[in-house]
């Protein structure tokens, strides 16, 4: 959500503004920016809309310098126009600002402001930082910023350039990610890694609390007291191909297409199917603590909170130990029960979710352990939970979840086997779950090989106004997130229900005009889900069915089929999420819908 770029060293900044713009445009796309440091002033150039339109600004009017910020928006306050896209300039024009985060006390803070002469050009909360900057600045930027700080509330990642202190960008962050990237006598700054990628692969992580000074020659890190701090390089372990569309015509397809790969990533040294187990190295849980644990919360958003319901029926299914799944945005604002007995799993695929990281905290503050399940390394969630497990599925660019969900599922599957040998499950029922993990990734790859097959499903709905997906146990999570990647993409209205609820409520909604996808593999409620089907032909609704084997008692009820193989139960949400993956992400493309960035959506939620 937004994104943040900076460059400092000795070329012209703006062609490095904008690639990187361009690379983090799946963070926020309804405005942009650039602000360049040019002699004596700080120039600013920006635009509605995505970044071509900024592009074409700065081809009609080139902006020169070799210091400048960028940033790429997601409107919080105020609607996505020009006078409301970053950076935001102070008074006199010295000062200028990109902010992600929202400052909480701004409306105070633009009174106090208004009071002193300043006017404000903008409705965004962040305007109140470049005056304020303009207000307090004597001496160098990175005091000005700092003495800025004292009077702020709220959350932020920020890079702030002025004409009064030329040569270089003054970054803070709290709550928002960012990092500085090192290269060969110039320096970046980024909300995001793979807008640098192309340039250096040697990073330093920010930390809450951080003030970096970013030049040419170096960079300093200060905490909020100007003393110096000292913070690790790091290197990034992907290459550029992990952010590039690689002839896919979408990112969204590519990461569809990249499960086999993600999904064995995830497990890569990690099972040991002869012992029926999981080896996780980050979890640092010892066995006693791992016998001690009495419940389980996991919390999440979105796509990540299906994934957590899955996991709470591996967990309770295979372990035996209560578990709670939380909407992270519900968790924080609860009184919840938590003890220093309780593991809360906290699963983001960004780590930088603003209400998944709160809730993390509040179950840190109670007293449990929490584990973190994220896939971006050196992430919030990944800094601050106890233990982790990384998801390895690599960028996920495409706004739609898609490759992270799938590995999200493995790798809970992965504590489950963990936990569950050492709370009582026999060697050969875990080998047989571990053998069956091992192999899924081929079996992934045998559904991505039928994918046409759902390209022609999706034909026939691409005009329907209204699609239900309905599952039973394991599979419910999976219709729900059926219902929100087609939701999310393609701007048909869709939910996902549990087969047997659909008789509650929702059957009302069934005639000739409603397709009802079923997510119907055969497992242990199988035959109730037939029932369920018979249900919703009896009313004419038309059915698409997920399934895994010729189905006698599914004959002359199915409209359309497609089939996926077998595995456990347990893990079948991994193959059955696929087809409906395919399914959102053609019926999308068919509508003419653009699939990697869908209105109003950005990656990573990083506010309230
Ligand atoms: C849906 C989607 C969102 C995210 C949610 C949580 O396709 O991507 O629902 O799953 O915003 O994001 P993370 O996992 O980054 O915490």
């Amino acid at each position: 959500m937004c994104g943040i770029i900076g460059y400092v060293g000795g070329k012209q900044a703006t062609p490095f503004l904008l690639e990187g713009l361009r690379r983090m445009e799946y963070r926020g796309y309804d405005s942009a920016g650039v602000a360049v440091a040019n002699g004596g002033a700080v120039v600013t150039c920006r635009a509605a809309g995505k970044i071509a339109r900024l592009e074409s600004a700065l081809a009609a009017t080139p902006v020169h310098g070799t210091v400048g910020v960028g940033h790429t928006r997601w409107a919080t306050h105020g609607p996505p126009t020009e006078r409301n896209a970053h950076p935001h300039a102070s008074a006199d024009g010295t000062v200028a600002v990109v902010h992600n985060g929202i400052i909480e006390n701004a409306n105070a803070l633009r009174a106090v402001l208004q009071g002193k002469g300043y006017e404000f050009r903008s409705d965004t909360d962040t305007e109140v930082m470049a005056h304020l900057v303009q207000e307090l600045f004597e001496g160098s930027l990175e005091d000005a910023v700092i003495n800025a700080l004292r009077e702020v509330e709220g959350t932020y990642g920020l890079a702030i350039v002025s004409s009064r202190d030329p040569g270089k960008i003054v970054a803070a962050r709290k709550g928002s990610p960012l990092l500085i990237g090192i290269g060969d006598g110039e320096h970046f700054l980024a909300s995001d890694a793979s807008a640098i990628l192309a340039h250096t692969r040697q990073v330093v992580y920010l930390d809450d609390g951080d003030v970096a000074v970013v030049q040419a020659d170096g960079y300093r890190v200060l905490d909020r007291d100007a003393a110096p701090m000292s913070r690790r390089v790091e290197k990034i372990d992907w290459d550029l191909s992990a952010i590039e569309r690689g002839g896919y015509a979408h990112f969204m397809l590519k990461e569809i297409f990249e499960q086999p790969q993600t999904v064995e990533n995830a497990m890569r040294g990690r099972l040991i199917v002869e012992d029926g187990t999981s080896k996780l190295g980050g979890l640092n849980l010892s066995h006693e603590q791992l016998m001690a644990i009495d419940n389980i919360i996991i919390t999440a958003c979105g796509t990540s909170w299906h994934s957590a319901l899955i996991g709470e029926m591996m967990i309770e299914e295979l372990c035996r130990i209560p578990v709670e799944v939380e909407y992270a945005s519900e968790f924080r604002y609860r009184n919840p029960i938590v003890t220093d007995r309780t593991l809360c799993i906290v699963i983001s695929q960004s780590g930088e979710t603003a209400d998944t990281l709160a809730a993390m905290r509040e179950a840190k503050r109670r007293g449990a352990r929490t584990l973190g399940l994220v896939n971006v390394v050196g992430s919030t969630i990944a800094r601050e939970d106890d233990g982790g497990i990384y998801l390895h599925a690599g960028p996920e660019i495409g706004v739609a979840s898609t490759k992270a969900f799938t590995s999200q599922v493995v790798a809970l599957a992965l504590f489950t086997l963990k936990l569950a040998r050492k709370r009582g499950l026999s060697v050969t029922r875990g080998i047989e779950f571990a053998k069956a993990l091992a192999a899924l990734p081929g079996q992934v790859r045998e559904v991505l090989d039928r994918a046409e097959q759902m390209e022609h499903i999706a034909e026939e709905f691409k005009r329907s106004p209204n699609v239900l997906y309905l599952g039973r146990g394991v599979n419910f999570p999976v219709a729900l997130e059926g219902a929100l990647k087609l939701k999310e993409i393609s701007y048909i209205h869709a939910e996902g229900y549990p087969a047997a609820e659909m008789k509650h409520g929702p059957i009302a909604l069934i005639d000739e005009m409603m397709p009802v996808v079923f997510v119907a593999p055969h497992d242990a409620v199988f035959d109730k889900v037939v029932s369920n089907v018979q249900e919703v032909k009896a009313r004419k609704g038309t059915v698409i069915a997920v399934t895994s084997r010729d189905e006698p008692a599914l004959a002359g009820l199915l409209d359309y089929e497609f089939r996926i193989p077998e595995t456990v139960d347990l893990l079948m949400p991994v193959l059955a999420s696929i087809p409906l993956q395919l399914l959102a992400y053609y019926i999308a493309v068919k509508r003419g819908a653009n699939v990697d960035q869908p209105r109003n959506l950005a990656k990573s939620v990083t506010v309230e």
